[in-house]
């Protein structure tokens, strides 16, 4: 049975242990997407912390409709890439491997310095309203339906992307396929209404996120973590499940890690919940179709409830979000029985400050606050 602290065998890394700090938005990057002092110093915290892989928050991919945030880092131009060296080689030097989580906003944009235009699959508004918390206002806007040229340049968009990635050092990328982002639309009944190739039924609607995965895996070869993340409930509506139950979801993880993934990333409220009406965790489920790495997220708060993902065989690694903003050294603390901060939403600025302003360095054998 493996353990918390087991290393892991992902493509060609040796991650140290199952700990992965879950990919979360900063929105603290330079005006034009470079990632600053301030970020390194952020995911530098987690790696000296004791995790063994670091997602980073949803990076933009192209200068056309990808960017989601203002503030958002990109990986879309040669600055954006040499922006990510100092980050990348901080968290190398403490013992982390670092993934880029690539993501395309689609209709959840609400900050895009490059366009005003909004894209998706279809013309189909979100619910509710943009994040104030990264700096919207009011309810989202409707956007236009892709055509068949956007939606190559989205791909070519990940593609380029995924190669800054490899030359800033990167161990990885992570397709955002989650949370209602481009990729989880297009696979989205309610958001993919399209009724030419990249529409349909459930399967028909894996077409973008296949061709996003073969091409990236084309352009980055065969030895770079390439993953993808997958979820039910996106930003704008937590409550939508998939269509066609356990099945389907089966269906779905076996047919996307075949197009040529190293892991799935899968998430939810709460990690270990039954994914439809009782039954399996969707990781579980996931855990049990392939045979690559499964990530599982979602309210894994203390190291007890790791190991049981673990003992219960729903994954091979845990990613940690909200309890590593209330604590970034998560690992070393669990490991070594120190109490863990319990998180508060007092903690939830949306800055990479946390580090500092928690007090974080050197307070392993504190209980480290707020106000340190
Ligand atoms: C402040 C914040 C920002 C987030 N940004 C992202 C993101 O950029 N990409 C992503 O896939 N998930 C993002 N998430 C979701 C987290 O990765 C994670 O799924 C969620 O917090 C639930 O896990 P937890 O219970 O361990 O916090 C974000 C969550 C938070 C709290």
């Amino acid at each position: 049975m493996p353990r918390l602290f087991d290393p892991l065998k992902l493509n060609a890394l040796t991650l140290p242990n199952r700990a992965v700090l879950a990919p979360m938005t900063r929105v603290s990057a330079e005006p034009e997407g470079m990632a600053n002092e301030m970020m390194r110093d952020y995911y530098q915290a987690f790696a000296e912390g004791g995790f063994g892989m670091l997602i980073t928050e949803g990076i933009y991919t192209d200068t056309a409709y990808s960017q989601g945030y203002f503030n958002q880092p990109g990986l879309a131009t040669e600055a954006h890439r040499d922006s990510w060296v100092p980050v990348v080689t901080a968290v190398h030097q403490a013992g982390a491997a670092i993934v880029a989580q690539l993501m395309h906003g689609g209709a959840q944009t609400q900050g895009n310095i490059h366009h005003a235009r909004h894209v998706a699959p279809s013309a189909v508004q979100p619910d509710g309203r943009q994040l104030s918390f990264y700096g919207g206002e009011g309810p989202y806007a409707t956007p236009a339906e892709m055509t068949e040229t956007e939606i190559q340049e989205a791909i070519e968009g990940f593609v380029q992307a995924a190669r800054h990635a490899r030359a800033a050092g990167f161990d990885g990328v992570e397709l955002h396929g989650a949370n209602g982002y481009l990729l989880h639309e297009f696979m989205s009944a309610e958001f993919n209404q399209r009724t030419d190739r990249w529409g349909g039924d459930y399967k028909a609607r894996l077409a973008l996120p296949l061709e996003v995965i073969r091409a990236v895996r084309d352009a980055v070869g065969a030895d770079f973590v390439v993953g993808m993340r997958l979820s039910q409930g996106m930003v704008t509506n937590s409550r939508l499940k998939w269509d066609g139950g356990v099945e389907a979801a089966r269906d779905r993880f076996v047919t996307l890690a075949g197009a040529g993934l190293d892991y799935l990333h899968v998430t939810e409220y709460d990690a270990s919940a039954p994914a439809f009406d009782g039954g399996p965790s969707l990781a579980a489920i996931a855990k049990e179709c392939v045979s690559i790495p499964v990530v599982a997220n979602g309210g894994i708060a203390t190291g007890a409830q790791a190991e049981a993902l673990l003992e219960r065989s729903e994954a091979e690694l845990l990613a940690i979000g909200k309890a590593a903003l209330a604590n970034h050294d998560w690992p070393i603390r669990v490991r070594e029985g120190i109490g863990l901060t319990e998180f508060d939403y007092d903690m939830f600025s949306p800055m990479a400050t946390l580090s500092n302003e928690l007090g974080w360095r050197g307070t392993h054998g504190r209980s480290a606050t707020r106000n340190g």
